[in-house]
């Protein structure tokens, strides 16, 4: 691969403009939209909490997916591929196939009381129709709220509360590499914990389980779009404000509710369109596949919206990197496909190198089509990166940006013109965003010191204007700590160059397998076994998945069952109440944990010893034993060999 060359990339040149007029910069962008009436402001700063965007304007999100590429040309090209391996299908939908099947279902849901401004629930696995669902949402202006499959009831059930929903769209099953997931029972289960009832429940039953319908509240998927197909039902494209909500996506915040993230309409179409060129040099016509999951925010944005929003061809992978069938199974479908970029994250390609180190599988096929990989979700090690570009010999760019924000905050844009890369760093702020590292007087550190990385507000197009129904949670969790900016709670710094580096969470979210968690959700229901006494959980390095959450345990006095069946029954709990994926495993117990003579428990130096790294005994221990403790529970488990340092 030949090294990027600084002079010809238009990056600088386009990040000064934004910076000179961000007001013309975006005006620019939001051309690229189909509008039903102009925005009367690009940016409005008396509007909402920090200011919104394209005030005045009149959009809609379906019909700047499909609409007008079927108007425009696009109608026989492919618009989804959905390449399954775990069921063995392949299945194109076409623009005018997406269309028809899109505004039927909106229609069925019309037809089943649900209009602009109503909250839809999308609990389902990679198939086409989660993509329907959540296209004939925005085609009728209901709020969808997708949630990951790998939650389990109690999560769903936070979520259909918390967005008061009326319908749930879903499916019978989902299918994981070694079971089957019964969705149906988790459904059903989430709705009787939940106090908000939803009307009308769809399922989409699949060959591989026919779930159990409930009269008068569950239909079929394919029946009611087959009965809607036969009476010619079809909905039109709700004129929707540019500032009303597109969806709502809850991620994990710092208790163990999670926080609701608005995405709004007008501004999420702007910048994601600007992004599939400027960022991923992606031109219509051509095909993108991230390999993520409609539950998480890269897919709502680039399984989704932004390759449909720019006449790309999107491709729904219900399959992993490993095990269907082997390590190969990514350039099976680079090859079959002709993806000219492959979106994932970095835990992905560890899983692959993990299984194949000398890449061997890549020589059965013609991976001649990419020309990019994109990493996010997590931190791109140095050693993966470089496995992955020697492998395939394109450039491997790794990008940083989170649930709440839609889109890279930071990037290095190849359709401008790739920077060279620096490992470890995934380059420098993209247009929109004024990033700051600031101490904890916000003011700015000197450049190459670690800070809080902030952005300077307002935030831009397509970053979230909010959180669901909780403008002072908004302001409380993201504006309040540093005046003027928002807080991303992720450590790190701007070396001399200006390169970003992102080196750790400022809270106790931990990234396991690219899944964002919070170690204080795990916490509570650790807390809430019989048994436990106290309990801390920490995230603990990984080779595979990046991170991996523990659980420290001090038992009630007088516990005499088994310690054994006891850790057991707490990795059960999470499993229960969280989902699998938390891939929450380990438990150990301990007599004492390690506290500040105030009684706050000193996880960042637990999580030290765990990982191995050399720490600091803390001036403020109230008894250092408790370390040693620690430090021989871990042991006895295979984890943590780290010193006191000098
Ligand atoms: N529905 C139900 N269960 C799911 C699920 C889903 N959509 N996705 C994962 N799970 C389950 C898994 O089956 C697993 O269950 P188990 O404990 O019974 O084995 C558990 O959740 C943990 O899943 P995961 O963390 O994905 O681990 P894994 O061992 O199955 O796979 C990787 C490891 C690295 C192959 C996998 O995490 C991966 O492909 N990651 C790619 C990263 C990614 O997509 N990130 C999204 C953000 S970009
Ligand atoms: P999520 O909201 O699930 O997308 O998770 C966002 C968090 O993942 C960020 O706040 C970071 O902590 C982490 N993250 C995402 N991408 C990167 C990256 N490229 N480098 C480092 N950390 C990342």
């Amino acid at each position: 691969m030949t090294s990027p060359n600084p002079a010809q990339s238009r990056y600088f040149d386009v990040y000064e403009s934004w910076k000179r007029d961000p007001e013309g910069f975006w005006a620019e962008a939001a051309r690229e939209i189909d509008w039903f009436e102009q925005p009367k402001k690009i940016f409005d700063a008396n509007e909402g909490v920090y200011g919104r965007w394209f005030t005045g304007g009149v959009t809609n999100t379906a019909y700047n997916c499909i609409d007008r590429h079927v108007k425009n040309g696009r109608a026989d090209q492919p618009a989804i591929i959905y390449d399954s391996p775990v069921t063995g299908q392949v299945r194109i939908l076409t623009y005018a196939d997406l269309l028809t099947e899109v505004a039927t279902f909106a229609g069925v849901l019309k037809e089943k009381g649900i209009g602009k401004g109503d909250r839809v629930i999308v609990y389902m696995p990679m198939i086409a129709e989660a993509l329907i669902a959540m296209l004939a949402c925005a085609r009728i202006g209901a709020i969808h709220s997708v949630v990951f499959g790998g939650f389990a009831a109690n999560e769903l059930a936070i979520r259909i509360e918390d967005t008061q929903a009326k319908a749930v769209i879903t499916a019978s099953c989902g299918i994981e590499v070694t079971r089957v997931i019964h969705y149906k029972p988790l459904l059903d289960h989430a709705i009787e914990l939940s106090s908000v009832k939803p009307e009308v429940c769809i399922i989409v039953q699949r060959p591989q389980e026919i779930a159990t319908l409930i009269e008068g509240r569950d239909y079929d998927y394919a029946a009611l779009l087959d009965d809607a197909k036969a009476r010619g039902v079809s909905a039109a494209c709700e004129p929707m404000a540019a500032t009303d909500p597109a969806y709502i996506l809850y991620t994990s915040g710092t208790t163990g509710r999670p926080k609701g993230v608005v995405r709004d309409i007008g501004g999420h179409m702007v910048a994601l369109k600007w992004t599939m060129k400027n960022h991923y040099d992606i031109d219509p016509g051509e095909v993108f596949w991230a390999s993520s999951d409609v539950g998480w925010v890269v897919g709502h944005s680039y399984i989704v919206y932004g390759p449909l929003l720019h006449g790309a061809t999107t491709i729904v992978y219900e399959g992993k990197p490993v095990g269907t069938p082997d390590a190969g199974a990514f350039w099976r479908v680079i090859e079959q496909h002709k993806v000219k970029a492959l979106f994932t994250a970095p835990t992905a390609f560890r899983a692959i190198k993990k299984e194949d180190p000398q890449g061997t599988f890549l020589a059965h096929y013609d991976v001649s089509s990419l020309k990019y990989l994109f990493l996010a979700g997590e931190r791109a090690d140095p050693n993966t990166v470089q496995w992955a570009e020697d492998l395939l010999k394109v450039p491997v760019i790794d990008h940083w940006w989170q649930t709440e924000t839609g889109w890279a905050i930071a990037g290095n844009c190849a359709g401008l013109g790739a920077m060279p890369i620096k490992l470890g760093s995934p380059t420098f702020a993209l247009p929109g965003y004024e990033l700051h590292v600031l101490n904890e007087s916000n003011e700015e550190v000197a450049r190459g010191q670690t800070g809080a990385l902030s952005i300077r507000l307002p935030m831009p197009p397509g970053c979230l204007p909010t959180l669901w129904n909780n403008d002072q949670g908004f302001i409380e969790g993201y504006l309040i700590e540093y005046p003027g900016y928002y807080k991303t709670a992720d450590a790190g710094f701007i070396d001399e160059d200006g390169y970003v580096f992102v080196m750790a969470r400022t809270d106790d979210i931990i990234n396991v397998a690219g899944h964002r968690l919070s170690t204080g959700a795990i916490e509570e229901v650790v807390a809430n076994h019989p048994d436990v006494a106290e309990c801390a959980v920490i995230g603990i390095a990984d080779g595979l998945k990046g991170q991996v959450a523990a659980g420290f345990v001090l038992l009630k006095a007088g516990v005499v069952r088994e310690i054994n069946v006891i850790e057991k029954e707490i990795v059960a709990m999470v499993r229960d109440q969280i989902g699998p994926v938390a891939a929450f495993k380990t438990v150990l117990t301990v007599n004492r944990l390690p506290k500040t003579r105030s009684g706050k428990i000193l996880r960042g130096t637990m999580r030290k010893i765990a990982d191995g790294e050399a720490y600091k005994m803390p001036a403020t221990i109230d008894d250092p034993a408790t370390l040693e403790e620690i430090t021989a529970a871990l042991k006895a488990k295979g984890f943590g060999t780290s010193v006191e340092a000098a």
